[in-house]
């Protein structure tokens, strides 16, 4: 009878809560955002009777410019975790570009993902390829949809209101005339659903081949991995100067408190 090899592993908490609370409100507000503003491009056929018997674009206009507000109060809650969170809450904004490691292992990954490479490297925190595509697309992509979208909404109501004067006079200046922020507001909206598109495909798929836990790692916190041996980014944590330097920082600053268990894995 064959007996199965055990190892132990010990688990590592990366992911802490405000990061998967982000990363889950997130998900639901660009789903909402996209579906909305889908039909705000391309709208539905004229609805019989009174429009405010039924107030369908109504409905769908509010639903999109809610979910804008969730997202871009999440977005700015998420850089103030850049700070305060552990070192991994920093990988996806500060990512290590300017090193050679960094791109062998985003080329090692691009292998792995088109099934040429045999063995996947194992990672605590992301993997290079991971943070390059959600630094892209996490961070600048959402940051343009933001600026664009409260370009527009301050066009809607109107001078005189924050939205317009933070956003709407420079930006709409910026593309030329309303219509190219539509256009490019509307541009980008295809390179997040593919983004998600293959963020999802690529979570359910890593979680069955790869050497460590996705999805529920997003969901409880902890990465739990299914071999022993040293993780890539076990040493330096993978991380670039910037993150090193925000990390020093903000570890002086929280020099007089006490040291909790997540603080020790780190
Ligand atoms: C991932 C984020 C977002 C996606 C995918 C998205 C998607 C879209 C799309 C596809 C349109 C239709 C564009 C057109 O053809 O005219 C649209 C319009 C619009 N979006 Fe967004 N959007 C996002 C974020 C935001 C944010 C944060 C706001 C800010 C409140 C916002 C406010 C607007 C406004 C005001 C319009 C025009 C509404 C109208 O003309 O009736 N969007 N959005």
């Amino acid at each position: 009878m064959s007996q199965s090899k055990m190892h132990s592993e010990p688990a590592v908490y990366v992911y802490e809560a405000p990061v998967r609370i982000w990363h889950w409100i997130n998900a639901l507000a660009i789903t909402v955002l996209c579906v909305t503003g889908y039909f705000i491009g391309v709208p539905l056929p004229t609805m019989p009777g009174e429009a405010n018997d039924h107030f369908l674009m109504g409905y769908i206009r509010f639903a999109h410019f809610a979910s804008g507000y969730i997202l871009a109060v999440g977005f700015l809650f998420r850089l103030y975790w850049v700070f305060a969170g552990n070192h991994h809450a920093r990988q996806l904004f500060l990512p290590p570009f300017f090193t050679r490691e960094f791109w062998k292992g985003v080329l090692h990954e691009l292998r792995w993902y088109a099934f040429i490479e045999k063995e996947p490297h194992k990672y605590v925190g992301h993997n290079p390829l991971a943070v390059m595509a959600m630094h892209i697309v996490m961070v600048w992509g959402l940051l343009f949809m933001i600026i664009t979208g409260f370009a527009l909404y301050g066009e809607g109501i109107g001078m005189g209101s924050w939205q317009y004067e933070w956003f709407s006079g420079w930006v709409i200046e910026l593309f030329g005339q309303s219509q190219d922020v539509h256009t490019w507001h509307r541009l980008c909206t295809w390179l997040v659903i593919c983004f998600v598109i293959m963020h999802v495909y690529l979570a359910i798929r890593e979680d069955i081949v790869s050497r460590q836990s996705m999805i529920s790692t997003m969901i409880s916190g902890w990465r739990m991995f299914r071999d022993d041996s040293k993780a890539k980014d076990d040493a330096d944590h993978g991380g670039s100067i910037m993150t090193t330097f925000v990390g020093s920082l903000m570890s002086s600053f929280r020099s007089g408190r006490s040291r909790t268990k997540a603080d020790d894995i780190r």
